[in-house]
């Protein structure tokens, strides 16, 4: 792509500094891009780093976590030399962010309205009333009924669909260039679920933003994103364009992923689940840190780490079974 990438991350590694001896590497290393209007998914088990990532490019990394190397430019900005001032101006005006729990994301205490208009003007010189309208007009967009009141309505009082389409309204309410939604329907029920995600693509269509989409599902990548990348153990191990992805999954973890997502017409739950757990992020294998579950696993898996190479334009795949550009699991 010749395009300028909005989002640029290079190299980034976060770690927790858990005690003395115990470092946990939850994002060690990644680079990737986000383009203008891009649906990107961030694709992975629970404890891979996925989460780390956006809160990394969002800068709210608490101690003992530290981001302790790379660069993330936003718009050849880089975002990592930023005075916390700047940085605050940048997510909400920039960047919008989406939680998982949006109960915990707002303010039990303040009602629906007051939230909204308060992030609108922190970050727009608007009047209350002005801001107040606006805030209307944004819970309208994302199709909640009755919003004026709404508006004067307090978070628990409101079902967790539509907790996070208001989730939705504050993170768009300053057009924001780049939208990252972690994992935003995971406590919701699966019907409402695919209605959240509807509506952030429209949203996103609507007001020409990247979303940045988190999930641990790829049966969501399937429906909504544009490129996908796979994370393991603080790694990107497989990275492509959504459709080339699925028609040639290169990686045994993302082969496992695949498998195990629940068929049509099939009861039978999880048939393919990948066999063990993640590897705690302060206790990774020396090699490849997918070998100890890897139904592929060669002596030299154990020994060193491989490289994420680009076999084919765009895809690109960490895994010594593409050593020498070769392929285990396509006909030709
Ligand atoms: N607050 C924390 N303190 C210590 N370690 C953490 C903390 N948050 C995350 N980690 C480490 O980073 C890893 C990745 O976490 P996370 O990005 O939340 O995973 P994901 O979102 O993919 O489920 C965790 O498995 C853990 O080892
Ligand atoms: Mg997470």
């Amino acid at each position: 792509m010749s395009m300028q990438p909005l989002l640029d991350v290079e190299q980034l590694k976060t770690y927790f500094y858990l005690n003395q001896n115990q470092v946990a590497k939850a994002v060690d290393g990644i680079s990737f891009s986000v383009f203008p209007g891009e649906t990107v998914a961030l694709v992975g088990e629970s404890g891979s780093g996925k989460s780390i990532t956006a809160l990394s490019i969002m800068q709210l990394i608490n101690k003992p976590g530290k981001i302790i190397e790379g660069s993330i430019t936003m718009n050849n900005q880089e975002l990592l030399k930023l005075k916390p001032k700047q940085m605050t101006s940048i997510r909400g005006n920039d960047i919008g962010m989406i939680f998982q729990e949006p109960m915990t994301a707002l303010n039990p205490v303040f009602t629906i309205g007051n939230q909204i208009t308060e992030i609108i003007r922190k970050h727009k010189k608007v009047n209350r009333r002005v801001a107040e309208i606006r805030a209307v007009s944004l819970l309208k967009v994302v199709g909640i009924p009755r919003p004026e009141e709404i508006m004067k309505e307090y978070p628990h009082q409101l079902s967790g669909g539509m907790r996070q389409r208001v989730m939705i309204a504050m993170a768009i309410s300053c057009d924001p260039q780049l939208l990252i939604a972690d994992e935003p329907t995971t406590a919701l029920d699966v019907t409402i679920q695919a209605q959240i995600l509807d509506l952030m693509v429209e949203m996103q269509e609507k007001f020409q933003m990247a979303l940045l989409l988190i999930t641990h599902d790829l049966g969501v990548v399937y429906e909504y994103t544009d490129r996908v990348m796979v994370m393991y153990g603080g790694q990107i191990v497989e990275q492509a364009p959504t459709k080339q992805l699925l028609k040639l999954t290169r990686h045994p973890y993302t082969q496992g992923l695949l498998a195990s997502l629940p068929k049509i017409d099939e009861d039978v739950d999880r048939l393919g689940t990948i066999k063990g757990t993640v590897p705690p992020a302060y206790n990774f294998p020396i090699g490849c840190r997918f070998a100890t579950r890897c139904p592929f696993v060669m002596d030299k898996c154990k020994e060193s780490n491989p490289e994420l190479k680009e076999l084919d334009t765009g895809h690109f795949v960490r895994c010594y079974l593409y050593e020498d550009g070769g392929s285990t699991n396509d006909d030709d």
